[in-house]
């Protein structure tokens, strides 16, 4: 069958690895991919916003599923349009995305079914917001409601820096994604990514992985989208599994049921292991960028398969297996990322980082210009190894980085630290 992947990331290329591999695939389009998506399908020049334009081009191809990566065409509403015009999807619906699109709506439906989570209220004047700031004490998390890629979270370890983020979000920080503002609890306990398969009905545990937010060395500087991740996390124990399956996915899935929704695709629950139990930090709809990074190299099923299954609510009973192997990705981004990066330059010698065995490069930000890689974007590389355990696949990752020859790059040295120090206090 042929398929069509929403996306240009490195999600997606990865997403694309993964589904090469089925036996089901005959033809895959990648719209807009990049270069890296290339050489494994077609990349085609759509306009994905263009909904119209898809559909033409589904019917065009004969496409048999769309699966869709990134989280803004699900929140504007493709898979809606795609089921009307009888076009089978992978993804949530625009009313089910809204777990990922507002904050306030997942925290509402949080409350309304005894889903833990932090303490919250939500505004969408200044006034009241300030005056329930003044009335807790800091540390405190202020969050603008809707899409901020990954920018819209402050947590505040003073009054006065809680007060200065919601002065900025309903001052228009954020545009439309600030009009509303939600003001929580700040949990403490260690974070880590957990992934449920669901197809409006029924969910499956998928993997987990943790990632490394900031730009620097020791979880330091800026937020990013993510400089590189693991998987399996293994502070989520088979125990910790249970109790997020059924405190948080399972009530998640029939309370959106209930609401004329059911979730259909990926859900990402971003957890905060607490002494009390897991909770949860937000949702997003879709894979995590560099999640799927290291969860997809690591799936013995077939991907297609099961994305049809979740597309189809036909789900198998049996949970997806994967290698007990670690997957760990180290994230190459352009100097200056996550400020306006630097691009242009010229990258070298991926083919002798891709030649070490189980190494896997996937591309993001990259652009090919007469037979030339150039850098294009700010997070623009991904390294991916396995290994038997962190530190091998650690180690392996960054001899595969060390190959590639692009001086108007950077990574993190400290992907997966965390674990690599659990792994030397059990040994
Ligand atoms: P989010 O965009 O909601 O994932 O938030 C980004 C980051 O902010 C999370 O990964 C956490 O590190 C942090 N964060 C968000 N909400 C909370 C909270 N209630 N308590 C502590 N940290 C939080
Ligand atoms: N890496 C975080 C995300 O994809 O949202």
């Amino acid at each position: 069958m042929n398929i069509l992947l929403i996306g240009s990331g490195g999600r997606e290329h990865a997403i694309a690895i993964a589904l090469k591999r089925s036996p089901l695939l005959n033809r895959l389009y990648i719209a807009p991919g990049n270069p890296g998506t290339a050489r494994i399908g077609d990349n085609v020049d759509l306009d994905v916003a263009d909904h119209a334009a898809v559909i033409d081009f589904c019917r065009e191809a004969a496409i048999a599923l769309v699966v869709v990566g990134p989280e803004q065409p699900l929140i504007g509403g493709l898979v809606d349009e795609l089921e009307k015009h009888g076009v089978l999807a992978f993804g949530p619906t625009r009313a089910a995305a809204q777990l990922e699109g507002s904050k306030g709506f997942t925290k509402d439906l949080c409350r309304d079914y005894g889903i833990p989570t932090a303490r919250y209220a939500r505004f969408d004047s200044l006034a009241p917001a300030l005056q329930y700031l003044r009335e807790h004490s800091a540390p405190i998390v202020v969050k603008a409601d809707g899409l901020a890629a990954g920018k819209g979270v402050v947590v505040a370890q003073t009054l006065e820096e809680a007060e200065r983020a919601a002065q900025a979000m309903f001052g228009g920080a954020f545009g439309v994604s600030g009009a509303e503002v939600v003001i929580e609890e700040c949990l403490e306990g260690e974070e880590a990514s957990f992934f449920a398969l669901c197809d409006g009905v029924r969910a499956l545990p998928f993997a987990t992985a943790q990632d490394h937010k900031r730009v620097g060395d020791g979880d330091v500087g800026p937020n990013t989208g993510g400089m590189g991740a693991y998987s399996p996390a293994s502070v989520v124990t088979t125990e910790i599994e249970a109790r997020v399956m059924s405190e948080i996915i399972e009530p998640t899935m029939r309370a959106m049921r209930e609401r004329g929704a059911p979730f259909k695709g990926v859900l990402y629950a971003g957890l905060m292991l607490t002494q009390d139990g897991p909770k949860l930090i937000e949702y997003n709809c879709r894979f995590g960028d560099p999640e799927a990074q290291v969860l997809l190299p690591r799936l013995e099923d077939d991907l297609l398969e099961l994305m049809l299954a979740a597309a189809r609510s036909e789900l198998p009973q049996e949970r997806p297996r994967f290698s007990p192997l670690t997957a760990l990705t180290v994230v190459l981004a352009a100097k200056n990322y996550p400020g306006a990066p630097i691009t242009g330059w010229e990258i070298r010698n991926l083919h002798s980082a891709e030649a070490i065995g189980d190494v896997t490069v996937t591309h993001a930000g990259t652009r090919e210009e007469g037979g030339r890689l150039i850098a294009a974007g700010g997070r623009v590389l991904n390294v991916t190894a396995l290994g038997a355990s962190v530190a091998e696949a650690q180690a392996r990752a960054y001899a595969a980085v060390d190959l590639i020859d692009w001086p108007g790059g950077f990574c993190r040295r400290d992907i997966g630290w965390r674990e690599v120090a659990r792994e030397g206090e059990s040994r």
